[in-house]
């Protein structure tokens, strides 16, 4: 069966492909479109076609709606004053990656069924690691090596499969976790990790308190909490740390937490997927402290790397506990290259069975960018955080609650409803988007530079309109947690 195109070519297709990005980049930098659509649920259903054509369409026509109907229908994350969550932003590099794998379609589960592409990506998590100055354990020429996940959230989970194997000797495949392996996190861990703890079979976490006026676990807490559940009979098997915490952007005490793990055996590992990228810059290896003593480690490229979603580059110290936790073997997978061992089997360093060869892309990024324009795009966006930085601090009527890495948390002073009501003026100009946290009881708004489309302009605009919306908000009582240590809250 031919695939049609209507009367338009593939290469013409790709064009205007081409084209559509490069207008919708262009709109984004000139702040043409809004940051977020005004829509109601429905609204875009009720633009679509009710069904499946009965005879294919051109594709010019599709391409046509894409620009009539679902741009304007997005949240634009890479839009200079799209400042919630942690950003997302392809360079056209990786857009162009993405494309060809997407063509050339390898699912490579084994690396029988794609020797390029499994090669391709040990390759360039080794060169990767390299880049962001990570341990030599965790490359691929000795017991470690890297593997790209979809998600920070999949890095924890075969992160906690592999402690259970470990902390087990092995028995947890057979007979699981037995009601006695524990995980640890502070409140702050990202989501993903309880997550992670309940579907392993774990229940919830463990929460290990918070270093006073800050969000960074207290490896003394750890210890004592540790101490406590090896002499009650339970096994800690593991702890997870974070290097930029979703709220604030703490960044735990990796060393001293290392140490403790070392002293009960449990598995470390570090949840960097956000301020990870940061590394690529020399002068902020140190929020990586300690991480040579971590058993895995995982930074998503395409929060703060210039790389599509999705794309977590997750590192092992020891590749054997990971695959031997996960390792699959039906007959329909057997293959000589499998069973002469001398080969890496991506299935079994992952959840799902298929592989997709994400590894294009961010090899299409880090050649293309090169380490120094990655560094570039990195000081960029921290010159932007700390220009916002500047502008609250010297805001009347502003609280920086903390600024790390490309985050910047504030709050206007009084009572936590005045900021709520920031937050819903702010989102109902469509014109900016900011995420809230709460620390200690006290409503904060998150600012997460990171658009390569932003400029120092761009950022003074987007708190000019925080002021102006917050101007209209009448003063309120102080808030009675305020401290001057919460005001350092995640500050380094
Ligand atoms: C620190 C941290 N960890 C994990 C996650 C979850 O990432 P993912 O969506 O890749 O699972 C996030 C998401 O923003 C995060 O900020």
């Amino acid at each position: 069966m031919s695939v049609t195109l209507g009367d338009d070519s593939f290469r013409s297709a790709i064009g205007e492909v081409a084209a559509i990005l490069e207008d919708y980049w262009e709109d984004l930098r000139e702040e043409r479109l809004p940051v977020t659509p005004d829509l109601h649920p429905g609204d875009v259903r009720a633009m679509l076609p009710d069904c499946v054509p009965v005879h294919g369409e051109p594709i010019r026509d599709v391409l046509a709606d894409v620009r009539r109907v679902v741009i304007p229908g997005l949240v634009h994350w890479q839009h200079p004053s799209f400042l919630g969550y942690y950003p997302t932003q392809p360079s056209p590099a990786s857009v162009v990656g993405e494309l060809l794998a997407s063509g050339l379609a390898v699912q490579h589960m084994m690396w029988s069924t794609g020797p390029a592409a499994t090669e391709l990506e040990e390759a360039v998590l080794d060169h990767l690691a390299v880049a962001l100055g990570l341990p030599e354990r965790f490359l691929s020429t000795g017991d470690g090596g890297g593997v790209l996940q979809d998600s920070a959230s999949s890095a924890v989970l075969v992160a906690v499969a592999a402690a259970l194997y470990r902390a087990s000797g092995g028995r947890w495949r057979e007979h699981g976790t037995e009601g006695r392996y524990r995980l640890y996190c502070t409140d702050q861990a990202n989501s993903c990790v309880p997550k992670a703890s309940r579907i392993a079979g774990l229940g919830e976490p463990t929460q290990i308190p918070t270093l006073a006026g800050t969000c960074e676990m207290d490896p003394r807490a750890l210890h004592e909490q540790l101490a406590a559940d090896s002499a009650a009979g339970l096994v800690p098997a593991i702890v997870v740390t974070s290097v930029g915490t979703t709220g604030t952007c703490a960044i735990d005490p990796i060393a001293a937490v290392a140490a403790v793990c070392r002293e009960f055996g449990a598995w470390l590992h570090v949840d960097a997927a956000y301020a990870g990228s940061a590394a690529v810059c020399p002068e902020n290896r140190w929020i990586n402290e300690g991480v040579e003593h971590a058993d895995s480690y995982a930074v998503n490229c395409h929060k703060w790397l210039l790389t599509g979603p999705p794309c977590d580059a997750m590192w092992v110290a020891d590749r054997h506990s990971l695959t031997a936790a996960m390792d699959i073997r039906p007959p329909f997978l057997r293959n000589q290259a499998s069973d002469s061992g001398d080969v890496t089997d991506f299935r079994d360093w992952q959840v799902p069975l298929m592989h997709p060869f994400r590894a294009l892309k961010l090899w299409f990024v880090l050649r293309t960018h090169g380490v120094e324009g990655l560094r570039a795009h990195i000081r960029e966006q921290l010159s932007h955080a700390a220009l916002l930085a500047d502008l609250v601090r010297d805001s009347p009527g502003f609280e920086l609650v903390s600024h790390s890495l490309g985050l910047v948390c504030f709050r206007l002073t009084g009572d936590n409803a005045r900021t709520e009501r920031l937050r819903a003026e702010l989102d109902a100009t469509h014109r900016i988007l900011v995420t809230p946290t709460t620390v200690d009881g006290r409503y904060i708004l998150r600012a997460a530079l990171g658009s390569r489309l932003a400029s120092q302009a761009s950022v003074r605009n987007a708190w000019a309109l925080v002021r102006e919306t917050a101007a209209a908000i009448p003063e309120g009582r102080p808030a009675s947690s305020e401290t001057s240590q919460t005001t350092a809250v995640g500050a380094r």
